[in-house]
């Protein structure tokens, strides 16, 4: 009998194990909440693995007890009362108490974090809509668009709007909140003020297609002030170039197909099934974090987009390794 408490105990510690490193193990991690609506996801989490903990160190017990006391002495009337009274308690109640309070905490947090519960309008309105497979970030009150990189202003209410003319995706930051879909033909919305400065990162978290996987984000919360520079930074037009190989880079960009897709604020390039590009260069990744946003990753992109991220919207586009370098030079430099 003891070889089978020891090997229950065995297979289970082990799976509580490796269920907590899973939960807590890789990054970014919602264990570490930098706002009080990720808190509050948190803090629900660890209510549910504090009495799972407890679930487990009584079962534990009663199964040591089982496996090593010798049958009591007791009469077979007794036994069967003992037996009813324990499925009873064991079975019914307590189950019923844990499912209670799992229920009204659940419940509770669903409700303060649900939009509706939102009636004040927040100061800072972000409008994102879910491409396959990238993010097309807009701050309608401020003339700016950009992908792939949400700026927020720290300790203050954002609201961002979710859309998609597509699949279903969903927007993932969680350090910040919880998931929200974006769905077609509806709007959805995601409210958290950030209180920590930094670099957040973002997943998609819904199957979307074959690039589900590389439809990364960052979230960077910003001081007021940094916040206001990114602003007046992003709304401004591309600066014209001054090195004549990014001169070169602007007019391939403009008189070839890259324009059909690409906007460059400032430039005659204005299509918009891409990315806006008008600051690319100040981007961190390229691609919804396929490669880093490196004059060799902005390299790499443009000669093997196909290679680099299958399936892709943007085909594959033939260039030579001089075009490429004028490229480059040119989309790198727009800050
Ligand atoms: Cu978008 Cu998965």
């Amino acid at each position: 009998m003891r070889h089978v408490f020891w090997r229950t105990f065995h297979v289970a510690t082990s799976l509580l194990i490796v269920t907590t490193l899973t939960a807590c193990g890789s990054s970014p991690s919602m264990l570490s909440p930098h706002s009080p609506e990720a808190r509050s996801i948190a803090d629900t989490w660890w209510l549910m693995f504090a009495m799972a903990c407890g679930v487990y160190v009584i079962v534990m017990a009663l199964l040591l007890i089982a496996t090593t006391r010798r049958p009591a002495n007791v009469s077979e009337e007794r036994r069967r009362r003992f037996d009813n009274r324990f499925v009873v308690v064991g079975g019914l109640i307590v189950p019923g108490i844990i499912l209670g309070i799992t229920a009204v905490a659940t419940v509770d947090v669903a409700n303060k974090l649900s939009p509706a519960a939102e009636a004040a309008q927040a100061p800072v309105r972000i409008t994102v809509e879910g491409e396959q497979w990238w993010w097309r970030v807009d701050y309608p009150d401020d003339g700016v668009v950009t992908a792939n990189e949400i700026h927020v202003p720290i300790n203050q209410k954002v609201d961002i709007e979710l859309i998609s003319d597509n699949v279903i995706h969903s927007l993932w930051v969680p350090e910040l909140n919880g998931k929200q879909d974006l769905v077609p033909g509806q709007v959805n919305h995601l409210r958290f003020t950030a209180d920590r400065l930094g670099r957040f990162e973002g997943r998609c978290a819904e199957f979307c297609g074959i690039q589900h996987a590389h439809m990364e984000f960052v979230v960077f919360v910003d001081s007021a002030n940094d916040y206001r520079d990114w602003l007046s930074q992003n709304r401004s037009a591309a600066a014209a170039p001054d090195q004549p190989d990014a001169r070169g880079g602007q007019q391939l960009f403009e008189s070839s197909s890259c324009a059909g897709c690409h906007t460059i604020g400032g430039t005659s390039a204005e299509g918009t099934a891409g990315p806006d590009l008008t600051h690319v260069g100040s981007r961190t990744t390229l691609a919804a974090g396929a490669v880093d946003n490196t004059p060799d990753g902005m390299a790499e992109w443009l000669r093997d987009t196909q290679g680099v991220k299958p399936g892709a919207r943007m085909p594959q586009v033939h260039l030579t390794d001089q075009e490429i370098e004028t490229l480059v030079a040119y989309l790198e430099g727009l800050r």
